[in-house]
């Protein structure tokens, strides 16, 4: 197998994880020995023109020029592409939108040499394609303009390329992945594709290179063992924050996702202060378990107060719903969800901190470490140390760290 030859093209729209899924993909192939370029396209556009081509219109197929200038810097990068497997190369990856059936042909007339398999990334969910384009517009290309600016102008990109998007169908050989949720939708493959069985295995894992699970800081309300609520940090919750933040500070952390509650963004803010490029993303579905009527009571009121609750959440923890409220059992899906929108919002960071809370946390953890259910409500979730996590395809580790220096 080592001497064979594949082309993979990335299928999509723009911002819908294809850079992200090629890189991925490319450091696991390299670090099997397997030799692997991108060419990329919107790179090269970026270098062989000085002119400005972040306008939308660059990107209307009616506009001939442009059009001819996005065929050219397209076949340069297909021709790149194999002279490259001509050589030392193995895998080579064409990052484009390649949407039209027009430039999926010139694609396969240009490289049939070689094995190619189309890969197309799927993603509608209206938030995260929000997300994703305010991470977009963060790039050189945009920085001359007004923020709403840059998104209306890069939604009307996509537009563009929507007139002529043709999803993959008549393809010898293709997958159609739903980029969120690591899952394929569909599959054709006929023959033989050199590497594929640990391609799809990567295509469907969870992958996360450093993963810094943190509960936020000491509350008024931890003091009193009170559950829910929006209660703030105390003195030492806020001191914890600061540790954390001397702690983190060497450690490049690119992106903290948080709740919706006062309480993670409160822990969050120190360590974004000394970070150099930092963005805090708020995720509800990482808010804390709803409590219900029990909201703001402390567990000696519960058990005055609501004995029956008290004794049959004793009896099933996992499977218990608060009246009004969560249970384990039912925070699963978004606490899952919300997972699947960090890994996607963090794109290629190597380190990605989310700053939860106790029920929370345990349901990330179990998430990437199996755990028998009835044990998930159990797990240890201090304050003062953290969870490194690592799940790749290759490593799973899992530490308990203090963070105090
Ligand atoms: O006490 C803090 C807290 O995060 C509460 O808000 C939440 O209800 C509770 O922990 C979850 O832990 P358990 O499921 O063990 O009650």
């Amino acid at each position: 197998m080592k001497n064979k030859k594949l082309y993979i093209v990335m299928v999509g729209l723009p911002a819908r994880g294809k850079s992200t899924i090629a890189s991925k993909l490319k450091e696991n192939l390299v670090k099997d020995g397997t030799r692997t370029r991108i060419f990329n396209n919107g790179n090269l556009r970026r270098r062989f023109t000085r002119d400005d081509t972040s306008y939308p219109e660059f990107y209307d197929p009616k506009n001939i020029e442009a059009a001819a200038l996005r065929e050219k810097i397209a076949i340069i990068n297909i021709e790149r592409a194999r002279h490259y497997l001509g050589n030392e190369g193995q895998v080579a990856l064409l990052d484009a939108t390649n949407v039209s059936l027009k430039r999926r042909k010139t694609v396969t007339s240009l490289l049939k040499n070689h094995t190619l398999l189309f890969l197309e990334c799927i993603n509608n969910h209206k938030d995260i394609l929000e997300a994703s384009i305010q991470r977009k517009i963060s790039l050189s290309e945009f920085r001359h303009m007004e923020r709403e600016a840059a998104i209306q102008s890069f939604k009307k990109r996509i537009d563009y390329y929507n007139t002529i998007y043709k999803p993959l169908q008549d393809e010898r050989n293709f997958v159609k992945l739903d980029s969120l949720n690591n899952q394929i939708l569909e599959e054709v493959i006929t023959g033989d594709i050199p590497y594929y069985e640990r391609i799809r295995d990567f295509l469907v894992t969870d992958t996360v290179k450093n993963l810094f699970l943190i509960r936020h800081g000491e509350t008024y309300f931890n003091l009193e063992n009170r559950i829910g609520g929006d209660s703030g940090l105390t003195e030492n919750g806020k001191g914890q924050a600061g540790k954390l933040a001397g702690y983190f500070k060497k450690r490049k952390t690119p992106v903290i996702f948080t709740s919706k509650k006062k309480r993670t963004i409160q822990t969050a803010t120190p360590i974004k202060r000394l970070q150099k490029d930092c963005i805090v993303i708020p995720l509800e579905e990482f808010n804390e378990i709803d409590s219900g009527v029990c909201e703001c009571m402390s567990y000696g009121e519960i058990r005055e107060k609501m004995p029956h609750v008290y004794r049959e959440r004793k009896k099933d923890k996992y499977n218990y719903i608060y009246p009004d409220g969560e249970g384990y059992v039912s925070m699963k899906e978004r606490v899952d969800r919300g997972i699947k929108k960090a890994l996607y919002l963090s794109t290629n960071s190597q380190n990605i901190m989310i700053i939860g809370h106790r029920a929370v946390n345990r349901m990330i953890l179990s998430h990437f470490l199996y755990r028998r259910k009835e044990d998930v409500p159990f797990i240890y979730i201090p304050q003062d140390k953290f969870y490194h996590i690592v799940a790749t395809q290759d490593k799973k580790l899992f530490q308990l760290k203090k963070y105090e220096l």
